[in-house]
Formats: C-alpha cells, sequence, structure tokens
C-alpha cells in the first residue's frame, strides 16, 4: 500500500492538470502512516507547505500537530494528513471549484488506499467536500463541529467528523476553545468506538 501512496504523491508532484502547477513551488501531496485508523484533512498548502512540501508546516501546523500530541495523545508521523488540494492557490486565496475538481481525485485515491476508521475534515471546504460526497449539504461549519457521520463511502464505512479549521482557531480563543473540545471527543471516539 505504502507503493501505492507513494506513486500517488509522485503523480501530484508531476501534475499539471490545473493552472495551480505554474505558481507552486512544490506540490504536497500529504505525508504520514498509510495504516493510520485517522486521517485529517486540510484546504490547500500556504506558503510554508509550499515551501517545504509537506502539509500543515507553519503556524495552523504548529496547532494542528499540539492538538493530536497533547488531546490525541500520539505522535503526528502516526496519522495521515493531507488536503483537498495539493498545490498553493496564489495568495492563500480559497481554492476554485474547478480546482477542488481537478484535485480531489488524489485525495479520494489516499482515503480508499488507506481506509481510515475516522476522517477529520478541518474546516468548512474539506467538511463540505466530504460531507457531499454522501449527499450531505452543510450550511456551515458551526452546525455539524464535533458530530461523527457514520457514512458508506469511499467502498468503506467510514467514520467523519468536521471540526473547525486550525487557522481560524489560531487568533479566537473561543474558536480554540472549540476545536480543542472536539479533538476530546475524537479521542474518546477513537478510545471507545475503534
Ligand atoms: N492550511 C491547510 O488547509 N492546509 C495546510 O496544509 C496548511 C494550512
Ligand atoms: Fe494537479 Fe492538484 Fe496541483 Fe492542480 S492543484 S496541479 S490538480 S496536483
Amino acid at each position: 500500500m505504502n507503493n501505492e501512496i507513494n506513486a500517488i504523491a509522485e503523480e501530484v508532484k508531476n501534475c499539471t492538470k490545473c493552472p495551480l502547477y505554474e505558481t507552486r513551488k512544490n506540490a504536497v501531496p500529504g505525508e504520514g502512516d498509510s495504516s493510520t485508523k485517522i486521517m485529517f484533512v486540510g484546504e490547500a498548502p500556504g506558503f510554508y507547505e509550499d515551501v517545504q512540501g509537506r502539509p500543515f508546516v507553519g503556524a495552523a501546523g504548529k496547532l494542528l500537530t499540539e492538538l493530536i500530541e497533547n488531546i490525541l495523545c500520539i505522535p503526528r508521523p502516526s496519522v495521515f494528513i493531507t488536503n483537498i488540494v495539493k498545490c498553493r492557490p496564489p495568495e492563500n486565496r480559497d481554492p476554485l471549484p474547478n480546482e477542488i475538481e481537478t484535485c480531489s481525485p488524489y485525495l479520494d485515491r489516499q482515503i480508499m488506499l488507506i481506509k481510515p476508521k475516522v476522517l477529520v475534515t478541518l474546516g468548512r471546504h474539506s467538511s463540505s467536500y466530504i460531507l457531499s460526497k454522501a449527499g450531505i449539504k452543510i450550511k456551515g461549519i458551526t452546525d455539524v463541529r464535533g458530530r461523527i457521520f457514520s457514512l458508506f463511502m469511499f467502498d468503506i464505512l467510514l467514520n467523519v467528523m468536521p471540526t473547525l479549521h486550525p487557522a481560524a482557531a489560531l487568533y479566537n480563543p473561543q474558536l480554540k476553545v472549540q476545536i480543542e473540545e472536539d479533538f476530546r471527543k475524537l479521542k474518546n471516539f477513537v478510545n471507545t468506538s475503534l
């Protein structure tokens, strides 16, 4: 399976399917343990991710890493972390619908290979992309955050937990409390139900 995950990473690094390849420094395929039970999906690489070719290595990544290590109490390399869109949108703008449509098959293939028990979707874009695949339309992240949706999708029974994007929680103490609350729920679910 690792070989297949690596093969996707190679495809992503050489991909020219959408215009974002023209402005990227490095594509960011994702990283971590492909035999994990827990997979995280963000939106798109930012400045530091583009420079390093690794997901969640900037300020938001620091918070995500802390949540994984201090609340889930597991090392970051033991989970798999990726994004819907694998190349950085200029100026960190939101990815366009056609960029999501063109790039998301890579994510779909990663999910089908890794077959996580829980998919944690970080922020509205990632949550609405994944839940819409199961026919669930969301208005915003507040209604769905911290809930576990058990869905048959990608040929597996997948538990999806939407939460806030760590970038949103970074400078907002109230949202930080909420994302921490969601991670405690996640830990409880992982410990009792998996
Ligand atoms: N924000 C994201 O959504 N993904 C990253 O990889 C980094 C920041
Ligand atoms: Fe290819 Fe995705 Fe990068 Fe577009 S964003 S060039 S589809 S890897």
